[in-house]
């Protein structure tokens, strides 16, 4: 099977070209949908203003809509669909199939229901995997003959002659309900991140509604948000991030830190899961609109390989990412200003107490900080060291960032986040 992202020149020349620091002032865009958050956005009565609902659906012409969903958070469907069904008379095709990682053969037959129904607006309510479902559905339904293993970013999906998409998100960390990246998996085992020319898979809505997300389990509530805090660090450390993707990112890193740990500890506590809502939301705007970084290339080779929660795995490689990136910015110490733990005499020492920071918020969530803690086995890991190394340097967070990395850089890398070892800077790989 042959993946945009393994095409040479884009990796060698395309992705590069388009991260360039320079480039970003050549021309800026921001990307969002229309956003609403809050505890009244599924209200069955009408109130004296037009609502969420009612500006919602004004895009349902043909009063037909259709729900992607998975078996967990379909619960929440009938909040959603009430009022649109009571208000407004839509009608819904309910479709709670989406399985984790989005595979393409869910994305296909979810499609297919879609093209049968015809409707001009579709909810995509649940975790990331649902919404990336969604979309790739709707891209199938708008365009039965599109290839999405091919869907490079000089692409354009031509996207919104038949349906609008509505995302409603049931976890706080992908951000996926504001980005227009798509994560699509294949059989042989790659999860293609896709989304054309111009984000056109950012939804056109997202609604936000905390008491969604009540009741996650802690592990997951420790992975999303730990992926949440990668998407703010990539997004802000990216070459091409602005001013606006970097104010945004570095909100979401204090709320982060002050609020996982609180949502982990009790998951019915509202508060504590609204802010995580919010950050996991806003975290998705500097990584669709400035680029990713490369503890989730890292991330996704690992996590794919041994089937562990995605966000872990960022997380455990975002020391790594801002010890090698320190070698071309210094923007790390605005984080650090930020959560007020620069040393003003030392970068050194603060990188380092950044570092600290991040483990121990990884250590009181209980999240990995070695792939051995992440029940790697070592013999295991050596086997598919090469398959690892070769792996890596093909995804798109690895060739956006800043500069490209040696297979032997890699493979202390690699070696070290085994142990949980940071890396030695000064040693001659490094320097
Ligand atoms: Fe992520």
């Amino acid at each position: 099977m042959s993946y945009w992202s393994h095409e040479y020149l884009l990796r060698n020349w395309g992705g590069p070209m388009v991260q360039a620091e320079f480039l970003k002032e050549a021309q800026r865009a921001f990307f969002v949908p229309r956003i609403f958050s809050g505890l009244n956005l599924f209200l069955d009565k009408a109130g004296l203003l037009p609502d969420a609902v009612d500006l919602v659906a004004k895009e349902c012409k043909s009063k037909k809509a259709f729900l992607v969903t998975d078996a967990y958070a379909v619960r929440f469907a009938p909040k959603v669909m009430r009022p649109y069904e009571k208000r407004h008379g839509i009608t819904f095709e309910v479709w709670a199939k989406a399985k984790p990682d989005a595979p393409i053969d869910t994305v296909m037959e979810c499609a297919q229901r879609m093209r049968a129904f015809g409707p001009d607006l579709i909810f995509a309510l649940g975790g990331g995997s649902s919404i990336d479902t969604a979309k790739g559905a709707w891209l199938l339904y708008e365009h039965p003959d599109a290839n999405i293993a091919i869907l490079s970013p000089l692409i354009p999906l031509n996207l919104r002659n038949k349906a609008k998409l509505v995302a409603i998100p049931t976890t706080s960390g992908t951000g996926s309900e504001v980005t227009g990246i798509a994560v699509i998996s294949f059989p042989d085992g790659v999860k293609l991140g896709t989304g054309g020319a111009l984000p056109e898979f950012v939804p056109d809505f997202a609604l936000l509604d905390p008491t969604f997300t009540v009741g996650m389990p802690p592990e997951l509530t420790a992975g999303t948000g730990g992926d949440a805090l990668a998407h703010a660090v990539d997004g802000f450390m990216a070459p091409r991030a602005d001013e606006l993707n970097q104010a945004i990112a570095l909100k979401v890193i204090k709320m982060v830190f002050e609020w996982l740990p609180k949502a982990y500890k009790n998951s019915n506590d509202l508060m504590p899961r609204m802010k995580m809502q919010q950050a996991a939301m806003m975290a998705g705007i500097p990584l669709s609109n400035a680029g990713s970084g490369i503890s989730h290339a890292l991330g996704h080779t690992i996590g794919g390989l041994y089937h562990i929660h995605h966000g872990a795995m960022v997380l455990l490689f975002l020391p790594y990412e801002l010890q090698i990136y320190s070698k071309a910015t210094s923007r790390y110490l605005e984080i650090c200003d930020t959560l007020g733990i620069r040393d003003n005499d030392s970068d050194t020492k603060s990188l380092a107490n950044l570092i600290e920071k991040i483990r121990n918020l990884m250590s009181e969530v209980n999240l990995p900080v070695s792939l051995k803690d992440a029940g790697v086995s070592r013999g295991d890991f050596e086997g598919h060291l090469d398959t690892i190394l070769d792996q890596t340097p093909t995804d798109p967070a690895f060739y956006f960032g800043w500069f490209d990395l040696t297979r032997e850089q890699l493979m202390d890398l690699f070696l070290c986040a085994y142990e949980g070892n940071l890396l030695d800077m000064n040693s001659e790989i490094w320097r």
